[in-house]
């Protein structure tokens, strides 16, 4: 029997009745088909690195997933940036339609980096939508550019005392009150910024932006891609210093950009915020939390993390929030969170609902 809803958080059966592995994915369409490329995760705790690869499903009506294989396989060659064991989270899939290339970013840390201090992006590269995507290359991006909002002065590397200063610091990846606002970005611009959530973005243009959690998780960088999308072009602007967004998601509607993303929790679920502006460099100005529900849904965000929002193809202005119910100690059963965004005077808004399907949003307004 087909699918022909949306069951949020329950087990999501593929066309071989087996719950669909793609854990912090995102969706491409291309060429009347949606294509959703995720983390595959194993059983146990051990799913919390990268065993596998990215696994890829297609689907024509969003709600049916046909299993189209391991899309990007992590490697046997214990040299490889993606040795498995590694840890390869988030990935995302854009076409580039002047290389006709298929170009998949992710985050990466070297295996056995389970303090998360690699802080890469992964690239790897595909002629096919499915696959295989071969490896390209793993980096800290803007490696010797300075981030386009900064005044003059802030402009230069750290001094020795500052160098010192900022070594001292336990800085875990979520909110300290000593979050040292403007010092990472100078402390990191010789070797590369930090990387870890991450998202892709392409705009009406044709360009794309890398979006990611950055300087220690506390700042977010979004980073214009270069003719190619391999890699930065070397054009960057640092979003709410100290604000720990993670989790970023965004999408364009009426001219608007918005962003979807988390607090900084590690596994554990936290309130989502939504931000909005006029330009995709900024300035962006954070709304609130666009979860509207109980105490315990808006404080834990439906229990999920957003990580895509998906643009439902034939309606402009109808989008999915996609998020992902963790399961740390059994990596494998972690849960799809999909809900409608709902536009009040605006704003998107997402609200609980047990199940559903896109007529859903034939009702909609906003
Ligand atoms: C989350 C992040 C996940 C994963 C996890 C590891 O905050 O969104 O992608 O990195 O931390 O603890």
């Amino acid at each position: 029997m087909p699918l022909n809803s949306f069951r949020p958080g329950k087990l999501w059966p593929d066309n071989h009745g087996v719950h669909l592995n793609a854990h912090g994915g995102g969706v491409l369409f291309y060429d009347g088909v949606y294509y959703w490329f995720g983390e595959h995760k194993i059983e146990g705790e051990a799913g919390n690195a990268a065993h596998v690869g990215v696994h890829v499903y297609s689907s024509r009506d969003l709600y049916n997933w046909k299993d189209e294989g391991i899309a990007l396989a992590v490697s046997d060659d214990p040299n490889s940036p993606i040795t498995r064991g590694c840890i390869l989270e988030r990935p995302k899939v854009i076409f580039n339609p002047r290389t006709n290339k298929f170009v998949m970013w992710f985050h990466l840390e070297p295996k056995d980096a389970f303090d998360y201090s690699g802080a890469l992006s992964g690239v790897a590269v595909a002629d096919s939508v499915t696959g295989p995507f071969q490896f390209v290359s793993a980096f800290r991006p803007n490696a010797g550019v300075w981030p386009e909002n900064v005044p003059a002065e802030a402009k230069r590397p750290l001094s020795p005392e500052e160098a010192a200063y900022v070594a001292k610091l336990d800085l875990p990846g979520g909110p300290v009150p000593y979050y040292p606002k403007q010092l990472l970005f100078r402390r990191d611009f010789a070797g590369g910024q930090m990387a870890r959530d991450m998202t892709l973005f392409v705009d009406d243009d044709g360009s794309a932006y890398h979006f990611y959690a950055s300087e220690a998780n506390g700042t977010l960088h979004i980073s214009k891609l270069s003719d190619d999308f391999l890699k930065p072009v070397g054009k960057f602007v640092r979003v709410f210093p100290g604000r720990f967004h993670e989790a970023p998601s965004v999408f364009k509607r009426g001219g608007k950009y918005f962003l979807i993303s988390s607090d900084c929790s590690g596994w554990a679920p936290n309130a989502a915020r939504v931000s909005v502006a006029e330009n995709i460099f900024g300035p962006w100005e954070e709304l609130g939390n666009p979860v509207w529900g109980t105490n315990e849904q808006t404080a834990t965000t439906f229990g999920a993390q957003s990580t895509f929002i998906l643009p439902v193809q034939g309606r402009a202005d109808d989008f999915i929030f996609m998020a992902d119910r963790w399961n740390p100690a059994n990596a494998m059963d972690g849960r799809y969170v999909w809900l409608p965004i709902e536009f009040k005077h605006g704003v998107p808004t997402v609200s609980w609902h047990d199940e559903w399907n896109l007529s859903f949003f034939d009702k909609a307004s906003g």
